[in-house]
């Protein structure tokens, strides 16, 4: 027994250690190893592999002569904060981390002990792609995982974290993850590599110009979180987590009260212009109305026209969704739409609250946006929040105009709580564009125009934009003081805490696509 412990223990030694050229190659591309990116990622001495002895079955091509260990993937389960995660990460050094049946399998066994233990599922990837040498068996193996990525979605939160190439099919299961992290120089994530697309088009791209961080950070909004280096990627991966329930049944992982419930932020009233049009930064909205001043912004470098956020307010996860006066006016368009319905669904599946903070101008006009399918887009984020069932606070920070007031999660569409400002502007439009459209003939008829214009939009003003018009008929709940934004949201959080819906029986809607 001595012996042959000792075997296995100098086996898994070696194991551990790599090959050390391979190991070199790994940290001269400024990557780390999957074992060293493991111990990063989980708290200390948590992991426990399994499948570590595994080894391809695979004939042909000489691949009888290579069967190292782990088949190019380390698999097992760990804690972050204590709380119990499963996770893979491919090994560059072995095969190019590519993807053969032995390594989907060790993939697809701890994704489902994640499903069936209900525990988040973080894959680190660094990947040639499908196994060239098993043939279809690696495209099988893509196949499993794809079905239980779907299968998860919804049930446990699932994460991808590339950092280094992620070719072919590992990228279709970073797009169906929940979040999806970037490192830039090092991370790639494409369908087909260059020489693919060159002998195909002949279009000459780099890697980074196909699918580097940047690119997905930035166009395709694929990349939620992009960073520097894989510590810091990986710190924020843990951050993550820290605000994420384990499943779809358990509770967002809340921190006691810090009694925000009394808090006042008089500097509300200051950041936000009282005038319309003046661009302001709503993260130093969401920075005064959260705990610490603290949260963790989703998608920072596409459709900045809205923010998405995770933070807590009184100890309590929360979603946020702002609109963002400083990029495009803050208005409405088919990136910010899908950016934000994918939030809203998200924080709707795993029961975090969602704090919309809304100062819209209204969806951006154009052909550009009408031939790219605002509508369909846009019918998007108003199908996310009519089904969201988590508690659901607006608040009015300045203008609300129009389809998107109706679409930013307004009463008319479900909102549990609506508070406004004093200096609201709730209308179909601004005064300017409706005494044009309403008062057409007078004006092109009247002596003075402009003079006859200012009256017109004084009284337009004075009868329908402030929030009064919409808290008499009970669109709004409450108008209140900027400054006690944060005390009433917070108290807000706490009355629809134990809030339910019941679900109409249905095989599942038809979300605009
Ligand atoms: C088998 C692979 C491999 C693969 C890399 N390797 N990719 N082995 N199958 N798919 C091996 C290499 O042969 C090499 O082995 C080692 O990994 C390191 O690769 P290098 O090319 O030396 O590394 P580097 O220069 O850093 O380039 C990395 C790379 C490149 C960009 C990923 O290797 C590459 O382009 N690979 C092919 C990518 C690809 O087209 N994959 C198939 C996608 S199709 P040695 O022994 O020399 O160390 C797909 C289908 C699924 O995935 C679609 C489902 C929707």
């Amino acid at each position: 027994m001595r012996r042959l412990r000792e075997e296995r223990d100098r086996l898994r030694d070696r194991i551990v250690a790599g090959r050390s050229q391979a190991v070199d190659r790994q940290h001269s591309l400024g990557k780390r190893t999957a074992r060293e990116r493991l111990d990063l990622l989980l708290d200390e001495d948590s992991f426990v592999e399994i499948d570590m002895f595994r080894r391809h079955q695979a004939h042909g091509l000489g691949m009888e002569r290579q069967r190292p260990h782990t088949d190019g993937v380390v698999a097992g389960s760990g804690t972050i904060d204590g709380r119990r995660v499963f996770v893979y990460a491919q090994d560059f050094t072995i095969f190019g981390g590519s993807l053969g049946e032995a390594h989907a399998l060790k993939i697809q066994k701890v994704m489902d002990l994640a499903l069936s233990t209900g525990s988040p599922f973080i894959g680190l990837n660094d990947s040639g792609g499908a196994r060239i040498q098993e043939g279809v068996m690696s495209l099988n193996g893509y196949g499993g995982i794809f079905q239980r990525n779907v299968q998860a979605s919804g049930v446990i939160p699932q994460i991808s974290v590339v950092l280094g190439p992620c070719a072919g099919g590992a990228a279709y299961s970073t797009a169906l993850a929940d979040f999806t992290f970037m490192v830039h120089d090092t991370a790639q994530l494409y369908l087909t590599g260059p020489d693919v697309v060159e002998a195909v088009t002949g279009e000459s791209v780099t890697h980074a110009q196909l699918g580097g961080a940047q690119v997905h950070g930035t166009r395709s909004g694929l990349a939620t979180f992009v960073h520097d280096d894989e510590e810091s990627c990986l710190e924020d991966v843990r951050y993550l987590v820290s605000m994420l329930p384990s499943n779809n049944l358990a509770l967002p992982p809340a921190l006691p009260s810090c009694g925000a419930a009394a808090d006042t932020r008089p500097r509300l009233a200051e950041i936000v212009p009282v005038e319309p049009n003046k661009p302001y930064d709503m993260r130093l909205v969401i920075t005064e109305l959260v705990d610490e001043g603290d949260f963790l912004e989703l998608h920072e470098g596409w459709a900045q026209n809205v923010i998405c956020a995770l933070a807590r307010i009184d100890g309590e996860v929360v979603g946020i969704v702002g609109n963002q006066p400083m990029v495009l006016a803050g208005v409405l368009d088919v990136a910010a739409s899908q950016k934000a319905a994918r939030f809203v669904r998200f924080c709707d599946a795993f029961g975090i609250p969602l704090v919309t903070l809304v100062d819209v101008p209204g969806f951006l006009p154009g052909t550009d946006q009408e031939y790219d399918g605002i509508i369909r887009h846009g019918a998007k984020l108003l199908y996310a929040y009519c089904e969201a069932s988590v508690p659901r606070i607006q608040v009015i920070v300045r203008k609300a105009y129009g389809g998107a007031y109706i679409v930013m999660d307004s009463r008319s569409i479900g909102t549990d709580l609506s508070l406004a400002w004093p200096t609201n502007e709730i209308a179909v439009m601004g005064a300017e564009g409706a005494v044009n459209v309403i008062h057409r003939r007078e004006l092109a008829a009247a002596a003075d125009p402009a003079a006859l214009r200012a009256r017109l939009v004084e009284e337009y003003s004075e009868e329908l934009v402030h929030p009064n018009y919409a808290a008499e008929r009970g669109l709004v709940d409450d108008v209140i003081d900027p400054a006690d934004t944060r005390s009433a949201v917070a108290r807000g959080l706490a009355m629809l805490r134990d809030k339910r819906k019941q679900a109409t029986p249905r095989k599942h809607g038809n979300v605009p696509l």
